[in-house]
């Protein structure tokens, strides 16, 4: 009966070992899923469109090649991530439509313009370097379709995060105004990066029990310590300064101190409000009805196929 297959449940939780799809979970547990699994996806679906808005400008065949690739890999992810979702009895056309209307979310992050190609660079160090941070421990998260596809999304990742870098250090190496140009673009992205992680530990209605059931491996707050730990020295290195006069090191805690972010700010984006949100979701309903043609005549050559046989 259901009390012995919560205590099942129970059980593989405790010993750290995965729930897969035909295995019996609670109903909160599935909708959790699916709330972050779907809002994961959709952000690595719409995080194509700040960069793909440089794809026909890159300065260089080069460039644009590392470009392309990566924002490939991101429609990869999203694909992967509505697959883990699907195994969960939620269809990918039903998040789809809810993306649309606005019922699921998608990051913060991506309702920022990109304004230079110094921002490929940028998104690449600090948005991809954080989506690392964020989502290496998500290797090891409960469900065993959600964790699988992190560990190939992750290897990606860290390419992406590299190619940015490397283009940050040869503008760096470059002129005056293409030092200004990076420095310009770090002080836009840090403090929406560190957005990313989700509310302060206080404010995160969903960390506590995420955390119970092996879904979330660290608190919001533990994962943006991480990042400014990993990113602090990186930008020594490159040579820009990161736009917070209170990150100093505290050899107490081993860490780098952080001023305080915006959380007005950051509400008010999730809300819909941010300088990007209408444009975003309204390019992704385009493209849905661009595409609509291609779903019809797929659906009829399906039909077509299966009355043959
Ligand atoms: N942007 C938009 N919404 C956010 C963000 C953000 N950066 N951070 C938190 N929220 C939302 C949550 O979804 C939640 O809203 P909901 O209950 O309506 O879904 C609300 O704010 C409160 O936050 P939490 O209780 O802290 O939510 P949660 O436990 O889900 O933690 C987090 C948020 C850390 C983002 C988690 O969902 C997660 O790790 N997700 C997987 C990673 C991911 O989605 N990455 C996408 C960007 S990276 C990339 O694509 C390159």
């Amino acid at each position: 009966d259901e009390a012995d297959l919560q205590l099942a449940f129970d059980s593989t939780i405790a010993h750290n070992d995965r729930i897969e799809p035909r295995d019996w979970m609670p109903e909160d547990y599935r909708k959790t899923l699916v709330r972050q699994i779907a809002q994961h996806a959709h952000s690595e679906i719409i995080g194509m469109q700040p960069e793909g808005n440089w794809i026909g400008r890159a300065p260089s065949l080069r460039r644009k090649a590392i470009l392309l690739a990566k924002v490939q890999d991101e429609a990869g992810h999203g694909l992967y991530l509505y697959s883990a979702c699907e195994t969960l009895g939620v269809s990918r056309e039903e998040l789809t439509l809810k993306l649309m209307s606005g019922a699921q979310k998608y990051s913060s992050i991506f309702n920022y313009p990109t304004l230079s190609y110094a921002d490929v660079g940028t998104i690449g160090w600090l948005v991809d370097g954080a989506a690392i941070c964020n989502q290496v421990p998500l290797c090891r998260t409960s469900y065993g379709p959600y964790g699988r596809a992190m560990i190939r999304v992750c290897k990606e990742e860290s390419f992406h995060q590299r190619q940015g870098y490397e283009l940050l250090m040869t503008m760096m190496r470059g002129t005056d105004a293409q030092r200004e140009m990076v420095q310009e673009s770090v002080d836009r992205f840090w403090w929406p990066a560190l957005m990313m992680f989700g509310p302060p530990d206080g404010d995160s209605p969903n960390t506590e029990r995420s955390m119970a059931w092996g879904i979330k491996r660290h608190t919001n707050d533990e994962l943006r310590q991480r990042m400014v730990d990993m990113t602090v020295p990186q930008a020594e290195k490159l040579g820009v300064t990161l736009p917070d006069p209170d990150i100093r090191w505290n050899e107490e805690r081993q860490s780098y101190d952080f001023g305080e972010v915006d959380w007005d700010e950051f509400w008010a984006v999730v809300k819909g409000n941010g300088p990007c949100n209408e444009q975003r979701l309204a390019h992704r309903r385009k493209a849905y009805d661009d595409g609509a043609w291609v779903r019809e005549a797929a659906m009829a050559y399906a039909a077509r196929e299966e009355t043959a046989r």
